[in-house]
């Protein structure tokens, strides 16, 4: 099974980066084939609907998708959501990447009080591309950090079952 772990959080002291790193390292000593992706070092336009599908960033970025079997997305918590830059890259990306895949997710946010905000992206890769959504997801806030590095113990248990749940299903749906 081949993963992809994209880090959606265009912060140089971004948090969900680093939940995005030790996710790749555990699915790494799992499965040994991982990509990690950072949007903040791949330069990619704004969809438009048209012209930036044939962006040459966009098309390497598509075929590194495309060939994963499972995505892990980790995404900042930007007004209830994730932030635009996640959105864009599925935009831009769409059904050859997504249909068939199991996708899961990982979140940086503020506070407690987000924590259903994932919920929206969720539902419309279910629905546009019947991707299989992880039914377990791994939500933060600041209080999980210290130093920039992941502390909390509850959150490092839990970031190894969501590892570990994404290459259950995956192995499943496409092994
Ligand atoms: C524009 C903006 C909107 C935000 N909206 C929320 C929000 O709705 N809920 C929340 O809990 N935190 C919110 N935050 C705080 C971020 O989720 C928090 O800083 C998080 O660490 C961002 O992820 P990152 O560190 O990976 O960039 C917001 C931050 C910004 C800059």
């Amino acid at each position: 099974m081949r993963f992809a772990v994209i880090s959606t959080s265009l912060n140089p002291k971004s948090r969900s980066r680093v939940l995005a790193k030790e996710a790749a390292l555990l699915l790494e000593k799992r499965s040994g084939e991982v990509d990690l992706i950072d949007l903040a070092t791949f330069p990619l336009p704004l969809c438009d609907g048209g012209k930036c599908y044939g962006d040459p960033h966009v098309s390497e970025l598509k075929s590194q998708l495309a060939r994963a079997d499972g995505i892990l997305m980790s995404c900042p918590i930007y007004n209830y959501d994730i932030s635009a830059a996640g959105k864009n890259l599925i935009e831009l990306t769409g059904r050859d990447v997504w249909t068939d895949k199991v996708a899961g997710f990982l979140c940086a946010a503020g506070g407690k009080g987000s924590y259903m905000s994932l919920m929206g992206v969720m539902g419309s890769l279910m629905l546009d591309f019947h991707t299989t959504i992880l039914p377990r997801f791994v939500y933060t806030t600041g209080a999980d950090f210290e130093d920039g590095a992941l502390e909390s113990a509850e959150v490092k248990q839990r970031l190894n079952l969501v590892v570990d749940e994404l290459a259950r299903y995956t192995e499943k749906l496409r092994g």
